[in-house]
């Protein structure tokens, strides 16, 4: 077995491409965008900075803010094709020799050799590869600011993720669909990857972006994006963070927001609580403040049925105020989980509106939905509780096993 920083330094060896070459999401609202079709100067990784050379790829890109009228546009509820590649040549923004450079992957070998260019790439997948296994995901964050100034990198909130990134140049991001619109003057967004360990040293990369979320039909502003845990989502979500995450601001000089050791990077992926998509748990902590909706549907009488049964029973009615609270908040979530359906593709995604302890308040306050034993023991509580409620309680309790599918490295 090859050590880590042994494999590392070979990676660097044999793939010399990895020194100069790498990556950037190219859209003409960058920060740093130059008209020069054949631009990479943006897509060096950042490494051991002061903060004034990390911060948005440095002052050279922060100085140079995207053309009047230019937006990275992210649409509410629907998908950002978003472009990644070693050099604007081979991406769609490509002028020059456009058949030369042509690849279907973020970057195109500069050898020969067609599998020197995943150097740049940081992954041990080689092209053609149907099912790459090293890639650890990219994200889009936002910030609710149009004044460059004004901006700190505690302001992001990570909105997109793509677990199967840096692979294809084409790269899709779904927008969540309960997003404010921005400010006149646009948002400020950002583009952040951190790769494997398994090719390459390790750094992150960054880029800035003017951005607008059009068709922009959320009315609450975004809570304070907290730093993301490390956590195992959606196997373990224990110590996930729950609700707008923080890109990681890891490995610099200053600034950092994680501090995970040189081989153990922080990820856009399960293992720091992100979902592969559009983040659904953006408002997950702030909807118990919220009035309960009139909408009557069935898992509001299901839920509410066994809320109120657990209110009745001795231990609830000892609880804390406090409990009463958090008991509230699950009567208020389950209605708005099924009115947000119709607004997602992914039956999953609604399940994942749901922090863990609600999850778990779920499962306590719903006993007879859950229990097979329940269902047909003799008892006023089960009767209460129809077929037809239990159905409607039942995908929580479905799950694990269900969302398990979606774990990037396990495929479990
Ligand atoms: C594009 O830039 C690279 C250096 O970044 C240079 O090696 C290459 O020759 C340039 N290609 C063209 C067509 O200008
Ligand atoms: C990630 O991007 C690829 C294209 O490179 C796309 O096929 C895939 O659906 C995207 N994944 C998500 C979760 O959006
Ligand atoms: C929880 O997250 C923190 C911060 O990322 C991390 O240092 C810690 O190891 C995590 N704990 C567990 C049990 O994973
Ligand atoms: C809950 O539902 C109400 C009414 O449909 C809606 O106004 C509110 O934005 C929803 N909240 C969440 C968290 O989806």
């Amino acid at each position: 077995m090859v050590s880590k920083l042994s494999l590392s330094a070979l990676a660097l060896t044999v793939f010399p491409v990895a020194v100069r070459a790498h990556i950037a999401l190219w859209d003409e609202a960058m920060f740093g965008w130059e008209d020069d079709p054949n631009q990479s100067n943006v897509v060096t990784p950042l490494a051991n900075m002061a903060f004034n050379d990390w911060w948005l790829h440095g002052p050279d890109a922060r100085n140079k803010p995207p053309k009047e009228g230019k937006f990275m546009e992210l649409p509410s509820g629907g998908v950002y094709h978003g472009y990644t590649s070693c050099n604007k040549q081979q991406s769609k923004f490509g002028t020059i020799d456009k058949e030369k450079y042509a690849t279907i992957y973020a970057c195109k070998s500069s050898t020969d050799n067609p599998a020197d260019g995943t150097g740049a790439m940081h992954t041990s997948d080689h092209w053609g590869d149907p099912n790459p296994k090293d890639l650890k995901g990219t994200s889009i964050a936002i910030a609710y600011e149009s004044d460059l100034s004004k901006l700190t990198p505690e302001m992001f909130s990570v909105i997109s993720v793509n677990y199967t990134s840096v692979w294809f140049q084409q790269t899709d991001y779904h927008i969540p669909s309960d997003l404010p619109a921005c400010p006149s003057g646009g948002c400020i967004c950002m583009w952040s990857w951190v790769h494997s360990i398994d090719a390459g040293s390790q750094q992150i990369y960054q880029n800035g972006y003017r951005c607008k979320i059009t068709g922009a039909s959320g009315t609450r502003s975004l809570p304070a994006p907290q730093i993301a845990k490390k956590c195992h989502y959606p196997t373990d979500t224990t110590n996930c963070t729950v609700g707008p995450k923080q890109p990681h601001y890891w490995l610099q000089n200053e600034r950092n927001n994680n501090f995970q050791g040189h081989y153990d990077p922080p990820f856009y992926n399960g293992d720091y609580g992100f979902m592969d998509g559009a983040q659904t748990d953006l408002f997950a902590n702030v909807a118990a403040v919220e009035p309960v909706p009139e909408t009557s549907t069935v898992a509001l009488s299901a839920s509410s049925t066994a809320i109120h049964q657990e209110l009745d029973s001795p231990t609830a009615s000892a609880s804390s105020e406090a409990a009463a609270t958090s008991t509230a908040t699950s009567e208020i979530k389950l209605p708005n989980v099924s009115a947000a359906a119709p607004s997602s593709s992914n039956p999953q995604s609604l399940l994942k509106h749901l922090s863990p302890q609600q999850e778990s308040q779920q499962r306590t306050s719903a006993p007879a939905a859950r229990l097979p034993e329940a269902e047909s023991a003799d008892t006023g509580v089960s009767e209460e509780l129809s077929e037809e409620d239990a159905s409607v309680v039942r995908p929580v309790t479905t799950r694990p096993s269900e969302t398990r599918r979606a774990h990037p490295e396990t495929g479990l």
